[in-house]
């Protein structure tokens, strides 16, 4: 007998490989215009029909979100279940294989493979309605519910697909320091840098910036060491800060030189996150 099939949804990482801030905002958010892209690796969302509801957590990452009781992932559920109606008894397990708090939308990515997978269980087919609970949920969900290359603007939740990049190596490097991005945003300048480059993803990417690298060294100054060990291996094409922070990236120009960074990178500080993918 087989048991009940399992949904399983991919939680994508996100990065910004732009991000610049514009303005502050009377609501207490910022203004921003970022290009969102994903990696070919990020956590996991499974859901299966059980005979009480449950929510786990799972994989390397599971520590520090195990006894939180208000997950993004049950927050997502239960604004699901407030527009569409109770939900069917589920097991929801989240696989967490990325930092937490760290500039890769870990949070959001679950939360968006969560409407995902149960508008999947549920038969819902309302684009616009999920979008709109991601927003609600947090300012990268609806990026993550999307899942592909784009501008972001407003909060960074009106998107605008764009191409370019596709299949780029990547190595993406976190201290392991976790960074709160209120306090990130609150210590930004003020100072209006401009607008994002206009182009495909490649030109955005490396005529961009991101405004939030100095006041997040600011929190957490181990960042611009995790920037200068990537920047210092030849075949980096690009390294920049994702986020609000910690997590950094470095694009680089082949498989080979991505792997001599990151081998070069573990080889110095052990103990830092380290992961080598493409851009999806
Ligand atoms: O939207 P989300 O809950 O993910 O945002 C977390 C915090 O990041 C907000 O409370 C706010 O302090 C800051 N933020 C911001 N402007 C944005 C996005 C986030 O100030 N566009």
């Amino acid at each position: 007998m087989t048991g009940p099939a399992t949904i399983v949804e991919p939680a994508r990482a996100k990065l910004n490989l732009a991000l610049h801030v514009r303005a502050r905002r009377a609501d207490g958010y910022h203004e921003l215009e970022t290009l969102f892209a994903f990696v070919a690796f990020g956590d996991e969302l499974r859901v299966r029909d059980a005979a009480f509801p449950g929510f786990a957590v799972t994989g390397p990452f599971a520590g520090p979100l195990v006894a939180e009781g208000n997950n993004l992932v049950t927050r997502a559920a239960e604004a699901f279940a407030a527009r569409f109606g109770p939900l069917p008894p589920v097991a929801i397990e989240l696989v967490k294989r990325l930092p937490v708090a760290s500039g890769i939308g870990g949070g959001s990515a679950d939360a968006a493979a969560t409407l995902r997978a149960l508008a999947r269980r549920t038969g819902v087919t309302s684009p616009d309605a999920l979008a709109e609970i991601a927003a609600d949920l947090g300012s990268d969900v609806p990026a993550c519910l999307l899942g592909r290359t784009a501008i972001g603007r407003g909060r960074g939740e009106r998107l605008e697909p764009v191409a370019g990049l596709e299949g780029a190596p990547v190595l993406l490097v976190n201290p392991g320091v976790a960074v709160a991005t209120r306090d990130v945003f609150a210590r930004w300048d003020g100072a209006d840098r401009g607008p994002l480059p206009v182009g495909d993803a490649a030109v955005i990417a490396s005529e961009g910036r991101n405004d939030l690298a100095a006041p997040a060294r600011a929190v957490a100054p181990v960042i611009g060491d995790v920037l200068d060990r990537l920047a210092e291996h030849p075949g980096v094409l690009l390294a920049r800060m994702s986020g609000s922070g910690a997590t950094c990236f470095a694009l680089c120009r082949d498989a080979d030189a991505r792997t001599r960074a990151a081998a070069a990178i573990r080889a110095a500080q052990p103990g830092w996150w380290c992961l080598e993918t493409i851009l999806a």
